[in-house]
């Protein structure tokens, strides 16, 4: 299906839903939509999908598919490292950024290790942690839903044994920033018994000037930083992050790697997408006039909203979240799982601009019936 048919499609599964629930099967402002169908809110995707300069990369790749993937790979990390003015020693691959996360976990883990991270995050890290004996100390974020650093520096420093801090910078799920200049001034001070794990994962959505990358840190070998192309480069279902660090760190990760842990047709997407100047302001375009769309809606029903520096957005609903996700999904549309203990919002990715408009039409009827 074209991806205007898609749209014109919309939320659909609410057609199905009948009985005593409201769905927009009967709403004039819905006319035509089709069962199977579903607005997809929620995994923080970029709705605008593969830049073509990709897809046009992966066309071309299909003819070294049969080759172990070498050369893109060693092209990729060259980009890269010229990228961020790195040595190509200092990138390690993922297979989605969070397996740089599962890296630095197992890398780091000792037997009185303490990992210290915000309440609530990403939680990739914590369960990487399970299997190793990593004393969790979570630190809930601060009034401006930013990470409370100097709470989770005495959570750090009175650790028996080394520290690893996992940073979510901006944090999902809240979409929030914590002032990169509070990052640094702790990292400036911290022993090398800290070790930092900074997730960039929506760097490239943060145009905030309180912001920027912890890749500076890449001379001290206790900070790891971690980027996606699964969020702005728009490609998610095919497997790609990396890590940057000191050299001497990120051979320590590479020893919990996956051989050839990516693979050829998404190393010379990934090249593409880099090389594809258009993609990124692109992107950030269409997902400010989606975020619009969203606030102005939020704003009109009275539901209170966390400032988003990222492509998702955290906000209030009244009543239960099991519920709310429930009739969301009832009416065709896939919202944030729920995220604790916030558990009177709700995180929702913002789609395309028609795509947010429908959604808003949804949580129009959710007033109306009393449900938001
Ligand atoms: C903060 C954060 N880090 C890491 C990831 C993992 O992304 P990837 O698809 O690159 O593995 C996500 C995915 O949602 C995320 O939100």
């Amino acid at each position: 299906m074209e991806r205007r048919d898609f749209l014109k499609a919309g939320l659909a599964l609410g057609a199905a839903a009948g009985g005593g629930i409201v769905t927009l099967a009967n709403a004039k402002t819905a006319p035509d939509l089709r069962p199977g169908e579903t607005l997809r809110l929620n995994s923080n995707e970029n709705p605008l999908g593969l830049s073509p300069a990709a897809r046009r990369a992966i066309l071309d790749g299909l003819d070294e598919a049969n080759r172990y993937p070498r050369d893109s790979r060693v092209q990729l990390i060259e980009a890269l490292a010229a990228l961020h003015g790195v040595e190509p020693e200092n990138i390690v691959l993922g297979n989605g950024s969070t397996e740089v996360l599962q890296m630095s976990v197992q890398a780091l883990a000792t037997p009185r290790s303490r990992l210290v991270l915000a309440d609530p995050t990403f939680e990739d890290v914590p369960w990487y942690a399970l299997p190793f004996p990593y004393e969790l100390v979570r630190v809930p974020l601060d009034g401006r839903f930013a990470h409370d650093l100097e709470a989770m520096r005495r959570a750090a420093s009175s650790a028996a044994g080394p520290a690893l801090v996992y940073i979510c910078n901006p944090n999902n799920p809240t979409g929030t920033l914590t002032p990169s200049a509070e990052i640094d001034d702790w990292i400036e001070a911290a022993p090398e018994t800290v070790s930092f794990l900074v997730d960039e994962a929506y760097f490239e959505y943060c145009e905030d000037p309180a912001y920027w990358s912890c890749v500076k840190w890449v001379d001290k070998p206790n900070v790891i930083v971690a980027r996606s192309f699964s969020k702005i480069y728009g490609m998610a279902g095919i497997r790609l992050g990396y890590g940057v660090a000191h050299d001497e760190t990120a051979g320590r990760l590479r020893q919990f790697i996956g051989k050839n842990n990516a693979n050829h047709l998404v190393l010379v997407a990934a090249l593409a997408a880099l090389n594809d100047e258009g993609l990124i302001p692109r992107s950030r375009a269409a997902n400010a006039e989606g975020m619009n769309i969203l606030h102005r809606a939020l704003d009109e029903l009275g539901l209170e909203y966390l400032p988003s520096h990222t492509n998702f957005v955290m906000h209030r609903i009244r009543g239960e979240l099991d519920t709310y996700r429930e009739r969301m999904a009832a009416h065709g549309v896939r919202v944030g799982r729920p995220f604790p203990p916030m558990l009177d919002y709700n995180r929702l990715s913002i789609g395309l601009p028609e795509e947010m408009s429908r959604f808003v039409e949804v949580l129009r009827e959710f007033r109306s019936a009393g449900w938001v």
